[in-house]
Formats: C-alpha cells, structure tokens, sequence
C-alpha cells in the first residue's frame, strides 16, 4: 500500500470524530482565518487542499467567487458536502484529489489555501511546485502549518509508534525557518508570517507567500 493510500484510509476512518471534535483553539483559528479573509477579495477563485470537513472553505465561501475544496479523504469530502448542502452554499466545489494533484488550470487561482496540512505531505517540494503552477502571476499561498520540530523532542518517538498501529498519518518534521525555506526554493516570496496561537509557544506558523 503506498504511503497516499495508506494516509487516506486513516483520514477517512478519523473523519467522522474530526468533524465533531472542538477547535483546540478557537481564538488561534479565527485570527488566521479572518486574516485569511482580508487576504481574499469578492472577485477572487480560490484552491483549498487539504480542506477536511470544509469547516474553513464554507466560512470563506461568502467572501469570495468560487472556492475549489480538495482533500485526499473521501469521508471528509463527504461530510464536507453534507455540510454545504444544510448552508445552502453554492460556490464551494468540493472534490476529492491528493494536494499533489488538485485540480484546475494552472494559472487558475488567485489563492491557495493549505491549512493544518502541509506538515502531513509525503513530497512537499512537489505540492508546492504544484501549489505555484496553479496560482495566477502574484497569486498567494496562505498557510498554517505545525512545525513539529518545535514541539516535544518526544514526539519523535511517540510518531512512529503511533504509526506502526495506525493510530497516526504520515507526519513531516521541520521548524517554521526551515518551512519558509522550503516555499521560498519553491519560487515564493515570504511577504507575511505570523502565529496566532493563544498560548505562549505556538508551534503553529502563519504564512503568506506570493507567486512571481
Ligand atoms: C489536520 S486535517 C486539517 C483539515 C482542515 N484544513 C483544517 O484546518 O481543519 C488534515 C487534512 O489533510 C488531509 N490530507 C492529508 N494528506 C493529504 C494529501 N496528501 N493531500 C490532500 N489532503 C491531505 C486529510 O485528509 C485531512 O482532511
């Protein structure tokens, strides 16, 4: 089983739970989701990946033109879609494709979204080469990421524990320097970066990078 397959069953089984449990922190999230939102403008056709249930593309969606709302998991498209129909939203196209892979045409999007998933990509480099073939000229990639690298060291070892009974998906480590490094080779300008996290030590990094 590849390593795509393999992350996707566990999204799909995790899913249903991921839908109904609370934001950790919900005043973290709407900072980068309302900065999000300043980012954006009416006219602007957007790509989520990694959108899980559409919490963020559905809250987005009055904001913008069109939102296209991928995901690798099946089940989280599948709620996500349950979730637009009882808003009676019609501009978010919710698709199932792997962030390498999402659909459009290249040169499509004003913006990228990539919230919460950058850190759980098997090839990076490539989805982020794919992330700036679908921006227009001076088109964004808004993202929040985990820097797992600058959390516990434990969690090095509690991962592919975890892993091995399933119980965790394929996980990257990097700390936010080393994240901006990686969009930046990718052909990106860094032009804000910020964490929004309530506590003291937000392992989680803001960032907005524009396409050439
Ligand atoms: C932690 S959840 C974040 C969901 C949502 N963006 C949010 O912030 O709540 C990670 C999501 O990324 C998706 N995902 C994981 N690997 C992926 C890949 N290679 N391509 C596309 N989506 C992926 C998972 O299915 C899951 O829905």
């Amino acid at each position: 089983m590849t390593t795509a397959t393999r992350d996707a069953r566990f999204w799909d089984r995790t899913a249903r739970k991921y839908a109904t449990d609370p934001i950790a922190d919900m005043a973290g999230y709407e900072r980068s989701r309302e900065r999000t939102r300043e980012l954006l403008s009416a006219t602007n056709q957007v790509l989520e990946i990694g959108c899980g249930t559409g919490t963020t593309a559905l809250s987005l969606a009055p904001s913008v033109a069109r939102i296209v709302a991928t995901d690798v998991s099946s089940e989280m498209i599948a709620i996500a879609r349950e979730k637009a129909a009882a808003a009676g939203c019609g501009n978010v196209d919710f698709q199932v494709a792997p962030a390498e892979a999402a659909p459009g045409h290249p040169g499509g999007f004003d913006a990228v979204l990539a919230f919460n998933v950058l850190h759980l990509l098997p090839d990076r480099a490539a989805v982020l080469a794919h992330i700036r073939e679908a921006l227009k000229p001076g088109g964004i990639l808004v993202s929040k990421t985990t820097c797992l690298s600058e959390m516990n060291p434990l969690i090095r070892l509690a991962v592919p524990v975890a892993r091995l009974v399933g119980k965790a998906p394929h996980v990257a480590f990097f700390t936010g320097a080393e994240l901006e490094a990686d969009i930046a080779r990718a052909g990106f300008r860094i032009t804000e970066r910020a964490r929004h996290g309530s506590g003291k030590k937000d392992p989680r990094i803001f960032i907005v990078a524009t396409a050439p």
